[in-house]
């Protein structure tokens, strides 16, 4: 599983951090920017959301001030099931549920302990699958319309 990583100027700093969680985990982490300087982060959404839909099974991660516009944005990415991730319980069940494929933190609405557990959440999770599957079908079908 390939994560590729993104952020705007607001997420820089989060940005290194999980990076550097990433690396000591022993994931392959491709790095979509910024490199700090002022971003638009729809252009980053792009990035990450374009090559997560691309390659099934890879993951994303995405990083803005509240991680809002960042979710927005990648969600209009056909095969992008983007959720915003705030709490542990969520952050489970979105995978559990929802098989999303990135998820979208605030580095200004959460601290550094919290947004690298809920990395580590995410990433352990696996899809439930069954009932589910086919609420996901529904979601991709939405997307054909
Ligand atoms: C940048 O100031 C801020 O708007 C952005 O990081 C994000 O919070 C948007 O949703």
């Amino acid at each position: 599983m390939q994560i590729w990583i993104g952020c705007d100027h607001a997420g820089f700093e989060r940005k290194q951090e999980v990076m550097e969680l990433l690396q000591q985990k022993g994931f392959s982490v491709e790095d979509c920017g910024c490199d700090g300087s002022r971003t638009d982060y729809p252009e980053i959404a792009k990035k990450v959301g374009e090559a997560v839909a691309a390659n099934p099974g890879d993951r994303g991660i995405l990083i803005c001030g509240t991680g809002i516009g960042m979710s927005i944005a990648a969600n209009k990415i056909r095969g992008v099931r983007a959720a915003l991730c705030a709490d542990a319980f969520s952050t489970k069940y979105t995978r559990l549920h929802n098989d999303a494929n990135i998820m979208c933190m605030g580095a200004r609405t959460l601290g550094s302990g919290l947004a690298l557990e809920l990395v580590e959440i995410f990433l352990d999770t696996p899809f439930e699958g069954g009932r589910h599957e086919t609420r996901v079908h529904m979601i991709t079908e939405l997307e054909q319309q």
